[in-house]
């Protein structure tokens, strides 16, 4: 029998769709962030890390098989992310992955992998 992927535990794609959206919603209202978003529509970058987020927790692989390897830190080139834009970009995740009110451990984990990702993300010196 094959263990329960976290995806699954989590409440599968409508969960990742639901933490995604929130995510989006602060960005939205960031100066900080929003300017670095080259769409002047979010929903495209909405879908893309929904997608990212699924197939990395163990969901269907519809991101790969669209955007081919994800290589995150070589997309996140051409935007400039020091500290304070991933703390920004953490504070939106935080206020989103809190909304899904998820068991503490599972919330923990998807927290910690979040701290983790947006620390590799930095691409800037600290000012
Ligand atoms: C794309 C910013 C961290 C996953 C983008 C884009 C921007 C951006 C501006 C382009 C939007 C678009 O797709 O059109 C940032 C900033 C971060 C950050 C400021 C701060 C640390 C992360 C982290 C992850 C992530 C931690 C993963 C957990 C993605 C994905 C895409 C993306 C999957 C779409 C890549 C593609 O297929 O083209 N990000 N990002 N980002 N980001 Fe981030």
């Amino acid at each position: 029998e094959e263990p329960q992927s976290f995806y699954d535990a989590v409440g599968g794609e409508e969960t990742f769709r639901r933490l995604v959206h929130r995510f989006y919603q602060g960005v939205v209202d960031d100066p900080l962030l929003l300017p670095l978003y080259p769409e002047e529509d979010l929903a495209g970058a909405e879908d893309r890390l929904s997608l990212f987020l699924i197939q990395y927790w163990g969901g269907p692989g519809t991101y790969s098989q669209q955007r081919g390897h994800p290589r995150l830190r070589m997309r996140h080139n051409p935007f400039v992310i020091g500290g304070a834009e991933r703390d920004a970009w953490l504070k939106h995740m935080h206020d989103a992955v809190l909304s899904l009110e998820l068991p503490a451990e599972l919330e923990k984990r998807l927290w910690d992998y979040m701290v983790y990702a947006a620390h590799s993300m930095v691409n800037a010196p600290e000012a």
